[in-house]
């Protein structure tokens, strides 16, 4: 009954306006999308999930699960047109079941607050890098010399929390503006200026001399270094890239015009975000080789492997700070996007003024983030479950509050919501519809749970 009334409604619009265009909307999600999580995160998990059998795992869980659950949330967004808690409690309303589904946006605000309090701490180490590209700190280094430099500034965490504090000061300052418009021109310059610095380095890295030994590393799949808990780390590491599983892409998907094709859209982001993470492995992982770095090394692997590589370049001061400048823009970029949902909901809801929530919100993840800060010095040696402070959170977020929610996400748009709903969204006559319809309702969610049980063991 709901569902005639919604069809037969008016068009509803976003209180915020729509975007200008198709391509101002793959920017800004292809904005929030790319982060460090292509460029820091990808490459060192492939690394300690042993390399090839996990890049394929990680490459099907972005077409078979990324991909429709990234057109769910965007179908989602665009039909309820308000921030994710009020769209997922009016959907599930109007769509004739409940409006506790509004619980799926809250989670979404909770685990985009987590992820932004590690999330800053590795954006500082990259404005500190960029002070030590500057200074020239890594002219002619050898890889024990740039491990070290890494090693000396994680171990203080003195020096980690001030660049915590300055990013994360930075973001709040931004978000409490509110800045659209500046956004989208960032992301207009960041996104290209990164890859073309990335594809020069990626000419340096062919002709570092391992290039076949990172290309092998990468693509030969070996299945024996693959545990469950990598398959399920590569699923997590497909949301977070995807930047899926929180409402973000939710919240973007309700300013869209209702003529954008969202499977057009979203392919295009889902590649995009993809070729930067692959071109920055095969750049990292020939230098890993080359120098006879571990690829396990683990969270410092960008930030050992390319001051080396810039060390011995011609001009590689000026690269290194160009590169660690557009890392910091595209970590910033990103930590906007992580930041937005849970500033928005604290000015819909409790009419907080833009700057006060920005401020409640920015310190809250500064206090929290200050976990991670020590986790790489002080508290070092306080590991339980998954290790230090740090693993727990992004363990916890990663690989089990995004994947729990892109389930929730997927099942609400392909099973709770009534085809003319969707089709509506998506146009059902084509053949995009047909295939969203059988990855979202069934591959997607039964690849989730069937990882999430494996990784715990659940069938012994
Ligand atoms: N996708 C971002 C990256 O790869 C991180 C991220 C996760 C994100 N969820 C997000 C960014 C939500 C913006 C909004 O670095």
């Amino acid at each position: 009954m709901l569902n005639e009334e919604a069809a037969t409604k008016a068009p509803r619009t976003s209180l915020h306006g729509h975007w200008s265009s198709r391509m101002a909307f793959i920017l800004a999600v292809t904005g929030s999308a790319v982060g460090l999580g292509n460029i820091w995160k990808f490459p060192y998990i492939a690394g300690e999930n042993g390399g090839g059998a996990f890049v394929l795992v990680y490459l099907l869980c972005v077409f078979l699960i990324g991909l429709p659950v990234m057109m769910s949330e965007i179908l989602i967004g665009r039909r309820g047109r308000r921030n994710p808690v009020a769209t997922m409690a009016l959907l599930g309303e109007e769509e004739g079941h409940s409006r506790r589904w509004r619980w799926v946006g809250a989670l979404g605000i909770l685990t985009g607050i987590l992820i932004l309090s590690y999330y800053s701490v590795i954006a500082g180490w990259t404005l500190a890098y960029v002070q030590k590209s500057v200074f020239g700190v890594f002219a002619g280094a050898t890889a024990a010399q740039v491990d070290a430099v890494f090693k000396n500034f994680t171990g203080s965490w003195f020096a980690v929390g001030i660049a915590h504090t300055l990013f994360i000061g930075f973001t709040t300052l931004v978000v409490a503006r509110g800045v659209e418009r500046g956004l989208e021109q960032a992301v207009k310059f960041m996104v290209p200026s990164l890859l073309l610095l990335m594809l020069t380095l990626l000419g340096y890295s062919i002709t570092s001399g391992s290039f076949a030994a990172g290309l092998s590393f990468l693509f030969s799949p070996d299945f024996s270094a693959l545990t469950w808990d990598g398959v399920l780390a590569a699923m997590g590491q497909a949301f977070f890239t995807l930047s899926l599983g929180m409402g973000a892409v939710m919240a973007y998907g309700a300013y869209l015009p209702k003529e954008t094709s969202i499977a057009g859209a979203s392919i295009a982001v889902v590649i995009a975000d993809t070729v930067i993470a692959i071109l920055a492995a095969l750049v990292i992982f020939p230098l890993v080789f080359a120098n006879n770095l571990d690829p396990a090394e683990g969270v410092g692997l960008v930030f050992v492997t390319l001051p080396l590589a810039f060390g011995q370049m011609p001009g590689g001061a000026v690269f290194a700070t160009l590169f660690f400048v557009l890392l910091a823009f595209a970590a910033w970029t990103s930590a906007l996007g992580l930041m937005e949902s849970a500033v928005a909901y604290l000015v819909e809801r409790f009419y907080r003024t833009r700057a006060q929530a920005a401020l409640m919100i920015g310190g809250l993840i500064w206090a929290i983030g200050l976990g991670t800060v020590l986790s790489f010095n002080v508290l070092m040696n306080f590991r339980f479950l998954k290790g230090t402070i740090y693993n727990n959170v992004d363990y916890l977020t990663s690989n089990i509050l995004l994947p729990a929610s892109g389930l929730l996400i997927t099942v609400f748009a392909a099973w709770v919501m009534c085809r003319n709903s969707t089709s509506d969204e998506l146009g059902g006559g084509r053949s995009s519809y047909r295939h969203w319809h059988f990855l979202a309702r069934f591959v997607a969610p039964a690849a989730i749970i069937v990882i999430f049980l494996q990784a715990v063991g659940a069938f012994g």
